[in-house]
């Protein structure tokens, strides 16, 4: 603007002049673009494989939890609430040095005082531990137990894997038989069809430790003519745990494992005859079940049984995709220096049932929804109103309000998109007189009623208005809407 600048300005030619502008625009943007950049540089940013559950999953995992929680009680296994940390030594004894989790995916690290500890991976370890540490050998045997909680691994996130991702988990230890394997695999199919969500479970046996001695060399001898078709993993897993090689994922190796010896014919006739019994147990409680040769499950401490809950319909990634798993682990106990005790569980995990929920359009909702709505107008009504909320809760009355809107008409705009039936409106003569109104939300005809029998007459309208039940719910999508208004 300066008279220099002007006259220097007016020196460029069109395409100077055009030149100079784009730069300056460039320039312009650039300083927008550098802001944005440590703008959200400085924004919190979520640990890769780590989730938030927000409200609009919740109704699932209400019912998800709910329904473990019902059937848990129901088959009589008591709850146990176990650390988030343990020693890692607890899960390098009982998991197996060779394992995945043990190899690369346990959070590890010295805590303040120089002990090594770890973020739990799973649950079985802790329970075996905790059955230990508190004499649960001398309770009448099995003792069964459930857990439920987050577990870590840090694995590589992709659908249906996270680095913390929930486990719900059932034991039973102290027991041998084969009618503890099988009740369990009939408690797991349980929970998920009463949840809606079909599985087939696949089964196998992979027996004791004597008998697999022989099979590991006899499949090794397999395996080694073909060595160099194996990636590096499986190379590893050929000369030390080659059992694993049964679950890989290769496409090579999966062609070769059709010639492959099978465990179920290096079993000894305990273990065939447990598994018989396994098998004959889920035909009669009528769970369908298919043999799967090649289960061998990712953890070591397996014996006998080993199973996993394979949801059916699902798209061909069925094995890295199971909804639980688990089996017999006659060893574990051992282990950790107790005396030998047979134990069998399973883990369902979390994260995977609510996808299947999803993809099932299973989707209750969070919560009761309010059928009255409280407007307030000034702060004498607000203050009766705390009093009042207090009531209605115990009444078992869930009510909305729009706390931040201070005129009637908005209020009421909020309590009609709310879809509620009544809506209680007090102002400043209401809180003088000891009443408050209460408004039709259908009809639009309003009542002044006794404060102290507001209560009462809401139980009343509400029980006689037909179909509305306070506690009823209405479909997720209203609630979200319901939400969304007041959030604003
Ligand atoms: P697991 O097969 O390692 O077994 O885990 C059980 C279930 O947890 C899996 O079937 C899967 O649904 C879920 N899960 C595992 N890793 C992840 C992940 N990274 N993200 C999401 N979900 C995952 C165990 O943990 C044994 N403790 C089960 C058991 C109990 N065996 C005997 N008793």
């Amino acid at each position: 603007m300066t008279p220099k600048k002007t006259s220097e300005e007016d020196e460029l030619t069109f395409e100077q002049a055009l030149e100079k502008t784009a730069l300056e625009d460039k320039a312009k943007a650039k300083v927008i673009a550098d802001e944005e950049g440590r703008r959200r540089r400085s924004l919190p940013v979520l640990l890769r494989g780590f989730r938030d559950i927000l409200p609009d999953e919740q109704g699932k995992w209400n019912l998800l939890r709910t329904t473990i929680q019902q059937i848990a009680d129901a088959y009589s296994f008591d709850r146990i609430e176990l650390p988030l940390l343990e020693r890692v030594d607890l899960f390098t004894r009982t998991i197996g040095k060779q394992s995945d989790i043990i190899q690369k995916e346990m959070y590890v690290f010295e805590d303040q005082a120089g002990d090594k500890v770890a973020l739990r991976p799973e649950g079985t370890a802790s329970v075996a531990r905790a059955y230990i540490n508190h004499g649960m050998m001398n309770l009448p045997q099995p003792v069964k137990l459930w857990y439920m909680g987050p577990m870590f691994r840090h694995d590589r996130p992709q659908a249906g894997r996270y680095r913390q991702f929930h486990q719900a988990g059932f034991e039973m230890i102290g027991n041998e038989e084969a009618i503890v394997d099988a009740q369990l695999i009939v408690l797991a199919f349980q929970i998920l069809k009463e949840i809606g969500i079909p599985i087939t479970v696949q089964i196998n046996s992979i027996g004791t430790a004597e008998c697999r001695r022989e099979y590991l060399v006899e499949l090794a001898n397999y395996f080694r003519p073909f060595r160099k078709k194996l990636g590096e993993d499986d190379k590893k897993r050929l000369l030390k745990n080659p059992l694993r090689i049964l679950d890989s994922k290769d496409p090579a190796v999966q062609e070769l494992l059709a010639g492959a010896p099978q465990i179920v014919d290096w079993l000894d006739d305990v273990s065939k005859a447990h598994f018989m019994k396994v098998l004959e147990f889920l035909d009669e409680a009528e769970v369908p079940y298919a043999l799967n040769p090649y289960l061998v499950r990712g953890l070591d401490y397996y014996t006998h049984t080993v199973f996993e809950l394979w949801e059916d319909g699902d798209n061909g990634e069925l094995s890295q995709n199971a909804l639980g798993g688990g089996g017999r682990y006659d060893g574990l106990l051992e282990l950790l220096g107790c005396r030998p005790t047979p134990a069998c569980g399973f883990a369902f995990g979390l994260e995977r049932i609510i996808r299947a929920m999803a993809d099932r359009q299973i989707d209750p909702p969070a919560r009761p929804v309010a059928k009255v709505f409280f407007a307030q107008l000034g702060d004498a009504a607000r203050r009766v109103g705390l009093r009042l909320f207090e009531e209605f809760r115990k009444a078992k009355i869930p009510v909305a309000e729009a706390t931040g809107k201070n005129a009637l008409k908005a209020q009421l705009e909020v309590a009609n998109k709310l879809n509620v039936a009544y809506t209680l409106i007090l102002g400043q003569k209401e809180v003088l007189d000891g009443t408050i109104i209460i408004r039709d939300m259908d009809s639009g005809a309003q009542e002044i009623v006794d404060m102290k029998k507001v209560t009462s007459i809401l139980q009343r309208k509400l029980e006689q208005s037909e179909g509305v039940n306070p506690l009823s719910h209405t479909p997720v999508a209203d609630q979200k809407q319901g939400t969304d208004i007041i959030a604003k």
